[in-house]
């Protein structure tokens, strides 16, 4: 006979009477967590450092926000050679080095004639050469570069970079995950790529060129790898691209769940990226914060933030946003999201 508890039965469902619940009193702490004698009476230490969360309070938790910051170019523009880290740990309350949850990034100053050492435990590596000349030995070989090439490494030991003038490079990292899971890599993801400044260039040129490229609203070469041409990325990881964005331009607003970590090749300082969380009826957005280009610096868009960027100038600008979208493709989890269509 099937036991209607809606008609007035005065027996409690049969799960209020599992055994489980009557093991203890507990309480729970504003978070949620239970404090219970149960713990203190723990008999093995597996269980010592168990939490039990009420789901309510715990099933979105809420973490640090990253910060709509800039690191400014005079971080490299110093007299000695140096690794500076762009670093948000303690912001993000990451356990390593961070600029986002994914990403470490760095400046690296070599003085003229000198060199710099670089071991990370990342599994992909993007060296950009902001300014200066030089070569870079890794157990891949030796590669020489100069001002525009942007080059990656997969997972290696110990890379030595030696210039033959002032120099200063933007190192991206997806050593922040890495260190995240606790891992160490095993093997190589890739193998290395070198994209000359000039190549860059002229391929970009080209889009700008192609027929219709001026009702897209985003002129921009992305950079690939034979390896990685499921996500269409520079790495596994890393996702790159160049940006032209001629003098008197703008683009409309598009948002992501990838943070964009954007260098600023060169520019105006009237340029600027307009960042909110909102849009309105015309689809531009509400109540914004400028974050204003400057050549040789690097400024964090946050994710699932609308942002659009603006060149009022009659001079073009060009900048390289690096984000961990290669990543987030690979999960399902990028979310890109635009308020216009992409071919104008
Ligand atoms: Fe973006």
């Amino acid at each position: 006979m099937i036991q209607n508890i809606d008609q007035g039965s005065e027996q409690a469902p049969s799960f209020h009477k599992s055994p489980f619940l009557e093991l203890g009193s507990s309480t729970r702490d504003e978070r949620g967590r239970v404090i219970s004698d149960l713990q203190s009476n723990s008999t093995t230490q597996w269980e010592a450092n168990t939490i039990y969360y009420e789901f309510s309070v715990a099933v979105a938790p809420k973490l640090p926000k990253i910060p709509c910051i800039t690191f400014d170019r005079e971080l490299h523009q110093q007299e000695t050679t140096a690794i500076i880290p762009l670093d948000l740990s303690p912001q993000l309350q990451s356990i390593a080095p961070a600029t986002t949850p994914v990403i470490s990034a760095y400046f690296l100053h070599i003085c003229p004639q000198e060199s710099l050492k670089t071991n990370s435990l990342a599994t992909a590596q993007l060296f950009y050469v902001i300014r200066g000349r030089g070569k870079t030995e890794s157990e891949y070989g030796t590669m020489e570069w100069s001002k525009g090439d942007l080059f990656t490494l997969p997972s290696c030991g110990e890379v030595i970079h030696s210039s033959s003038e002032d120099t200063a490079i933007y190192w991206v990292t997806d050593a922040a995950l890495v260190n995240y899971l606790g891992v160490r890599p095993t093997k190589p993801r890739f193998q290395p790529c070198l994209y000359p400044g000039d190549r860059i260039f002229s391929e970009l040129k080209q889009i700008a060129q192609e027929p219709g490229a001026s009702k897209r609203n985003r002129i921009g070469v992305l950079f690939g790898n034979k390896a990685t041409q499921l996500t269409c990325s520079l790495t596994h990881t890393l996702w790159a691209l160049m940006v032209y964005l001629p003098g008197g331009t703008e683009q409309k607003p598009h948002r992501h769940n990838s943070v964009a970590l954007d260098l600023v090749i060169d520019a105006p300082e009237s340029a600027y990226t307009l960042v909110g969380k909102s849009l309105d009826a015309e689809g531009k957005i509400v109540n914004g914060e400028r974050i204003y280009w400057k050549s040789g610096s690097v400024f964090v868009t946050p994710p699932g933030l609308w942002h659009s960027h603006h060149n009022d100038s009659d001079r073009d600008a060009f900048i390289l946003p690096i984000q961990d979208a290669a990543f987030q493709s690979y999960m399902r989890t990028l979310n890109q999201r635009w308020s216009y269509t992409l071919n104008g």
